[in-house]
């Protein structure tokens, strides 16, 4: 099996000399013990030699969750680590922002992006609602304004603009529907119109519009991961070993997904390997994700061409623990932006329930 080298967060972030230092457990042999059950989850993608490092962090950070009454929502792109040892809930965007929307606990920690902890804020307003690193931003949510909204509503006067939830809550704010990568065609159809505005990402919109015959207009934003990859690329992988599949996500350029075996959002890619079992891969996605797969299928084997979301990798143990320790990164969305902004999510979500 090809294991890609897991990524080590970066051990010696810089940390502001005025933040208390981290209270964190001995690696001692009862809490190699303790956490034993959580090391078989990790034990194909974490090796020994990191498992001395993550262990104190993970054992303090589920300690932090049970004294703070907090859940972590782990997008599918985190380390490993992440995903399967702190995360409580695990999945895509779609998934994540359903179970912020139903979660007990008085605490949210988002470990994803920014977007994806203010969609949280707005399904539970009135909980608390944090994310490791304010700066764990996205290039979609980066490539629209809701000033260039409102110029596409009068540049298209009555024609509906579903928005990808890769964008800013301003953003939501202005448009009359959100939708993920897993249920863009459907909101799209649902809207019951001949034309839709679907924003920002262009490669997602031309995917939609392989699938529908309602005319897509797009933005011409873009992922910053899955642009990189080519279709030259993947065909001298099937070229290697013609029994190799192809997976892709739908933010990749189009002749990259005429190359894929199947496409989908990152939950869908999940599910096909889990169910297809295939004895070789390429997800031809985020890098992570690979990694989170593996754990979980031994037996398939995964090729890498590793792109990592800068964004996401923000995200480590160490600002998991820091955020739960300190309450830090707070997330607030203006109240007459969220209002508005909710309802575009609120109607993707009881549309998908
Ligand atoms: P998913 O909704 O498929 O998880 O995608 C989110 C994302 O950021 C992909 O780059
Ligand atoms: Fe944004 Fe792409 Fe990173 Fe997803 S992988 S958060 S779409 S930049």
């Amino acid at each position: 099996m090809t294991i890609a080298a897991n990524v080590l967060p970066a051990a010696a972030e810089k940390r502001d000399s005025a933040q208390p230092a981290r209270s964190l457990p001995a690696f001692t042999p009862a809490l190699q013990r303790e956490l034993e059950p959580l090391y078989e989850r990790v034990k194909h993608v974490v090796t020994p030699m990191e498992w001395p490092h993550y262990a104190p962090l993970i054992k303090a950070i589920n300690d932090l969750k049970v004294e703070r009454n907090a859940v972590i929502l782990a997008h599918n792109y985190m380390t490993p680590e992440i995903f399967h040892c702190v995360g409580d809930f695990r999945g895509d965007s779609l998934q994540l922002a359903k179970e912020a929307a139903r979660t007990q606990a008085a605490v949210i920690v988002q470990a994803g992006v920014h977007f994806m902890a203010e969609t949280s804020k707005l399904l539970s307003p009135d909980k608390t609602v944090l994310i490791p690193d304010m700066k764990a931003g996205c290039s979609l949510a980066e490539s629209i304004t809701a000033e260039d909204v409102r110029m596409l509503r009068d540049a298209y006067p009555g024609v509906p603009i579903v928005t990808y939830v890769n964008t800013s809550a301003a953003v939501k704010a202005e448009c009359d529907i959100t939708c993920t990568s897993s249920n863009a065609v459907k909101v799209v159809e649902s809207l019951g119109s001949p034309r839709v505005l679907l924003i920002p990402d262009e490669y997602l919109a031309k995917y939609v519009q392989t699938k529908t015959s309602v005319e897509i207009i797009a933005w011409k934003g873009h992922c910053e991961v899955h642009e990189r990859f080519t279709a030259e690329e993947l065909e001298a992988f099937r070229a290697a070993d013609p029994g190799t599949k192809i997976i892709a996500h739908p933010e990749c350029p189009p002749d990259v997904i005429k190359t894929a075996d199947f496409t989908g959002s990152t939950a869908a890619m999940i599910d096909w390997v889990k169910t297809k079992r295939p004895r070789k891969v390429v997800l031809v996605t985020e890098c992570s994700m690979s990694s989170n797969v593996a754990a979980e299928a031994p037996d398939v084997e995964f090729v890498r061409p590793c792109n990592l979301c800068p964004h996401m990798k923000r995200i480590s143990l160490e600002k998991i623990y820091d955020s739960l320790a300190m309450m830090q990164h707070e997330v607030h969305v203006d109240a007459d932006v969220a209002e508005r902004a909710r309802r575009a999510v609120e109607r993707m979500v009881n549309l998908t329930n």
